[in-house]
C-alpha cells in the first residue's frame, strides 16, 4: 500500500470545545478537508482520519460521569446520548470530506471496540485495510465504549491515533489541534509563548508543566496526548501537532514538510 497517514482533527480545532458551545467551526472543518482532497490528489497517500470531541462528546460524558466506573443506570442512559452526540458530530464530518471528493466512510468505535481501564484491548483493523486498499477514507474519532474492568469509560481519539499507527504501521501521524502546536506558556494569555519545536522523553515533563487544554476534558487533555505521542515514539514512529487554523499548514505537512509545529519523537 502507498504511504499511510493518521490524521486527527482535535475537538479543539473543528468545534467550539474552550466556548463550551456544543458547535462545529464549519469553515475550519471545510478548510481542512479541502487542504486534505488536495494534498491526496498531489501526493496519492492512505489516510485514516480521527476526531475528537470537543463539546460534542466531553460535556455529556462529563454530565454523567462516564469515565467514573459503571456504578448506575443514569451513566447508561449518557453512553447512548453521548455516542449519539459523536454520531451527528461524525456525520458532519464525514459529510464535508465527501463534498470534498473523498470516499469517506465512517468507523464506528463503541460497535467494534472494548476498553480495559480505558485503554483499547480489542479494536478489529482488518476492515480498515481492506477499505484503505480500496481508497477510502475511514473516519474514527473519540467515543463511549464498553470497558472490560470499569464497565464503561472513553476513548480518547488522543488514545485512538497511535493505537491505529501501531496497528496499521503508519508512515507519518498529524494531529491538529487550535494552536501551532505545543507552547513554552499559554499563548492566549502570554505574548511571550514560543513555540516548542520538539517533544521528546527528555523535555516532556517540562513542558507539560505549563500547558494545559482548555474547555471541559474528560479525557486529560495536553499530557494524556503527549504521553500517548512519547510512547508512540517507541514503536519508531513520529508524529506532529500542527495548526488547524492557519490556512495551508495542513496540506503543506501532509505534502511533506517539516517543522510546521511541534515534533515529538523519540
Ligand atoms: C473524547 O475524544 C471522546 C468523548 C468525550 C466521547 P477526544 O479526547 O479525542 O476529544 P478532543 O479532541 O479532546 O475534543
Amino acid at each position: 500500500m502507498s504511504e499511510l497517514v493518521i490524521l486527527k482533527f482535535g475537538g479543539s480545532a473543528i468545534t467550539r470545545k474552550k466556548e463550551g458551545v456544543r458547535e462545529v467551526r464549519k469553515d475550519v472543518l471545510d478548510r481542512l478537508c479541502w487542504e486534505l482532497a488536495e494534498a491526496k490528489k498531489e501526493r496519492g497517500f492512505g489516510v485514516v482520519v480521527v476526531h475528537g470531541a470537543g463539546p460534542f462528546g466531553h460535556v455529556p460524558a462529563s454530565d454523567y460521569g462516564l469515565s467514573e466506573g459503571l456504578k448506575s443506570e443514569r451513566q447508561v442512559v449518557g453512553f447512548s446520548l453521548t455516542h449519539q452526540s459523536m454520531e451527528e458530530l461524525n456525520a458532519i464530518g464525514v459529510d464535508s470530506l465527501i463534498r470534498h471528493g473523498l470516499n469517506a466512510v465512517a468507523y464506528q468505535p463503541s460497535a467494534l471496540g472494548i476498553l480495559r481501564k480505558g485503554r483499547l484491548s480489542y479494536l478489529p483493523t482488518k476492515v480498515l485495510i481492506k477499505l484503505l486498499g480500496i481508497d477510502m477514507v475511514p473516519v474514527a474519532y473519540g467515543d463511549v465504549l464498553i470497558d472490560e474492568v470499569t464497565g464503561i469509560n472513553i476513548l480518547s481519539g488522543d488514545h485512538l491515533v497511535p493505537y491505529l499507527a501501531r496497528e496499521l504501521h503508519a508512515d507519518r501521524v498529524i494531529l491538529l489541534t487550535d494552536v501551532g502546536g505545543v507552547f513554552d506558556l499559554d499563548p492566549e494569555d502570554s505574548k511571550d509563548a514560543v513555540l516548542v519545536k520538539e517533544i521528546t522523553p527528555g523535555n516532556i515533563d517540562l513542558v507539560c508543566k505549563v500547558s494545559a487544554s482548555k474547555g471541559t476534558d474528560v479525557t486529560g487533555g495536553m499530557r494524556r496526548k503527549l504521553d500517548e505521542l512519547i510512547g508512540l515514539t517507541q514503536s519508531g514512529i513520529e508524529s506532529e501537532i500542527v495548526s488547524a487554523l492557519e490556512p495551508g499548514i495542513l496540506k503543506r505537512a501532509l505534502l511533506g514538510e517539516r517543522g510546521l509545529g511541534t515534533l515529538i519523537r523519540g
